[in-house]
């Protein structure tokens, strides 16, 4: 008898030290998977995990459970930015940007991360960084040294020379060269190696002149049909998802015919663009909220007047691209290039979003569940069903009513460990 009340005992304390549960009650719980808003849910949490998620009348809460009671709130699953930039400085923009050594972008990248943790994102991937100061920040948080979502990087974005992801800034006898430049077919499945040699889950390129660089234009496509067919099928070998940054219409054309897992930016769509993406399964990442913060605020940050005159172009002209992407049923996911403006101000686009045509379920599924399944994450990721990781954000109200209320988040859980309540 002695035995087995030891034996029991022994059993118990191995349970409790190695098993946390926790119940949370809530308003509401937004199903991104099946596009409901589920009423008076219990979500039950065990060991970071999503183990049950019930209804409060159908599940008995035990009186001595660990039990968050976010009465008057709304359960979101964590949010996901399939676009973001944390070693940059929002504040440093232009010339400004060449002060910062890799070391000191890597350090803008703790605070970053923290910001947009707190904003409700769990889970980023960052497209682009010079010297892997995104491999190293995605490590340290997963390390537990520092907090952060979790990251998907990219490393240095590829680039023809002279193209928008090399840095043109300089004139020549400062030999300054993007790390991830790389022309023809064969130099851009070497940089693809090496990038994925030293870190990188995704991989980057720029197909297409930007609003940011200096001396490129917007709507020029950049690389050749021929690279970026390569740079793909590169990476496909190694089972690594591709992002390629594209304004203009040939070069975003070019890229879904590569076979690219999602167009950034994807400013000057017209028809056939938006057939190719639906034929292809391209997901379209829209910035459409920078804008906004480039045009107010961009001149004091340092952003080149040239680049003022393009976005001028490209940011209206974008927003109606949205829509008719959006009406089109192209798959759409939250990118923001957070980065470009403040980390921690990410959630704000998502009320563009709906003002430029998705419903508010649809804007909080391009945040969650599509991201999700873009990364070939779904069973993990993406929204709070049986088994997945614990990432759940707590909002006042209901979202669904009242999108805004996605830019204040009263309570955030990653991993099932709770970073704010
Ligand atoms: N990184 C992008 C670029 O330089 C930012 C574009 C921002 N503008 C916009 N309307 N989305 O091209």
């Amino acid at each position: 008898m002695k035995v087995l009340l030891l034996l029991v005992s022994l059993c118990l304390f191995t349970f409790n030290a190695y098993s946390e549960t926790r119940y949370i009650s809530a308003d509401y719980l937004v199903d991104v998977t099946n596009g409901k808003l589920i009423e008076s849910p219990v979500v039950v949490v065990i060991d970071g995990k999503i183990g049950q998620v019930s209804r409060q009348d159908k599940i008995e809460i035990p009186a001595d459970a660990q039990h968050l009671e976010l009465n008057g709130h709304t359960l979101v699953p964590g949010l996901m930015d399939m676009h973001v930039h944390l070693t940059s400085n929002a504040n440093l923009h232009g010339y400004k940007r060449l002060a910062s050594s890799v070391p000191r972008t890597a350090l803008y990248g703790v605070t970053s991360a923290k910001a947009t943790l707190m904003a409700g994102f769990t889970t980023v991937r960052n497209v682009g960084a010079p010297g892997y100061a995104d491999v190293a920040l995605r490590d340290a948080i997963n390390d537990g040294d520092i907090i952060g979502p979790r990251m998907f990087v990219a490393g240095p974005s590829l680039g023809i020379t002279g193209g928008h992801c090399d840095n043109n800034l300089l004139p020549s006898e400062y030999k300054a060269k993007g790390q991830g430049v790389a022309d023809g077919p064969w130099q851009v499945r070497a940089k693809v190696r090496e990038n994925i040699k030293f870190g990188a889950d995704v991989i980057k390129f720029c197909a297409t002149g930007g609003v940011l660089s200096k001396g490129t234009k917007v709507g020029a496509q950049q690389y050749s049909q021929e690279e970026m067919n390569a740079i793909v099928e590169e990476a496909k070998l190694r089972g690594l998802v591709t992002a390629a940054h594209a304004h203009g219409t040939d070069g975003i054309k070019a890229a879904i015919k590569a076979g690219v897992t999602s167009v950034e930016h994807a400013s000057f769509l017209d028809k056939e663009a938006i057939k190719l993406a639906k034929k292809y399964g391209t997901y379209f990442s829209m910035d459409i909220y920078t804008t906004e913060y480039i045009l107010g605020e961009g001149e004091k940050a340092g952003i080149l007047q040239e680049s003022l005159d393009k976005e001028r172009v490209v940011g209206a002209r974008q927003r109606e691209s949205f829509t008719q992407a959006v009406k089109a049923g192209v798959k759409m996911v939250f990118g923001s290039d957070a980065g470009v403006y403040p980390h921690g101000d990410n959630p704000k686009q998502l009320s563009r979003m709906v003002r430029f045509g998705m419903t508010e379920m649809q804007a909080l599924q391009a945040a969650t569940i599509n991201p999700a399944t873009m990364l070939k994450k779904s069973d993990e990721l993406g929204s709070i069903d049986v088994g997945k990781v614990a990432d759940i954000i707590a909002v006042k109200g209901n979202p669904l009513d009242d999108i805004s209320v996605m830019e204040d988040v009263q309570f955030i859980m990653k991993d099932g460990v709770i970073y704010k309540q």
